[in-house]
């Protein structure tokens, strides 16, 4: 959820939310910049508001995050010795995951630590705490939020050296007896291009260490990526816009429905078959018109990755996702 549907400044999108999901995640209200502006200085009241909102429509919240080197306010980004971080790192945990324990049903305690080689990503974190500080966060996390789940979530992790990495990151911490609950792969994917094998073979792996596994940013991109860039998350990789890479700013042709359609099928056909290890699955945004990827990698496209168009109608896609389970044998209530 975004800000204005928060602020439930959006109606059509509150009916929609209320009447078609059972989980909440805020797209920005809960990280760093936007909850802690400064040294002594928190924002509650938006993540409260959605926790209010959510218990009001009997959904859960799925926090995110604690710990990421992106959208860091900017007394954090200034700091030089490595004691200024580590404290800000301790009272921004204890603090944010104690107040929300009980009260939300999940953190993403740490976000995107890794590179896609599987080696652990240059960050400020990395810089001034050490190759320990993942672990560290989720001891911190555990103490703060006894009553939370705890989940490390990143992009790509479905490839085959970032899971690697990925995992000896996740057994590091199941190592020093500290506790994590799952795994999140976001899923920010391009629609020709979703590596269904990789997914299929993370969830056994990710699943055999004994936590949960979950999507929690799918979207599948329709739209040309810029010549020369790979698919990634990485919000500081942009590119610039030219209309080449913009080819559908009126409507989806019906060729493109049928294709998103074909595309979430595959993928929800996977997740039902592994129902039992997939504990959630998030989309990143209510509609076509919120998603973040009307404005990443490039600013100032037409995107329509999600289930529900820019009016809150649902897209072909949507029909072909409930039927994968209608008329299946699999079954599961949340
Ligand atoms: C994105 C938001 O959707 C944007 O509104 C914001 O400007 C940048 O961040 N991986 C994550 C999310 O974990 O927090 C990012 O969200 C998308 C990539």
């Amino acid at each position: 959820m975004n800000t204005a549907q928060i602020e439930e400044k959006d109606p059509k999108a509150e009916a929609l939310i209320t009447q078609q999901f059972n989980a909440v995640t805020p797209e920005n209200i809960m990280k760093a910049e936007i909850i802690h502006p400064q040294w002594d200085k928190y924002n509650f009241d938006l993540a409260d508001k959605l926790v209010d909102y959510a218990k009001k429509h009997n959904m859960i919240v799925n926090a995110h995050n604690l710990i990421w080197h992106s959208q860091l306010p900017v007394f954090v980004r200034r700091m030089k010795d490595a004691d200024s971080v580590r404290q800000y790192f301790v009272n921004h945990i204890n603090t944010v995951a104690s107040r929300y324990d009980g009260k939300v049903y999940s953190w993403d305690v740490v976000n995107e630590a890794l590179n896609e080689d599987g080696t652990m990503r240059k960050s400020i974190f990395l810089e001034k705490l050490g190759d320990d500080f993942v672990v560290d966060a989720f001891r911190l996390a555990q103490k703060a939020a006894p009553h939370t789940k705890l989940y490390y979530n990143d992009y790509n992790i479905e490839q085959p050296k970032k899971r690697a990495g990925a995992i000896a990151l996740i057994k590091k911490i199941q190592a020093a007896g500290v506790r994590i609950d799952g795994v999140g792969i976001q899923g920010h994917w391009h629609v020709d291009n979703v590596p269904m094998e990789d997914i299929e073979q993370s969830i056994k792996e990710f699943s055999a260490l004994g936590i949960e596994v979950m999507f929690t940013e799918l979207d599948l991109s329709v739209l040309p990526n810029p010549r020369g860039r790979s698919n990634s998350a990485d919000i500081s990789q942009t590119a610039n816009y030219n209309a080449q890479i913009n080819p559908y700013t009126k409507e989806l042709p019906d060729s493109m429905q049928q294709k998103l359609a074909t595309a979430y099928t595959d993928l929800f056909k996977l997740f039902l078959k592994y129902n039992d290890k997939i504990s959630r699955v998030t989309f990143w945004g209510v509609n076509d018109g919120q998603s973040w990827l009307n404005g990443f990698p490039v600013p100032g496209r037409t995107n329509y990755p999600l289930l529900f168009d820019r009016e809150f109608k649902p897209k072909p896609a949507f029909y072909k996702v409930i039927e994968t389970k209608t008329k299946g044998s699999a079954n599961k209530t949340f």
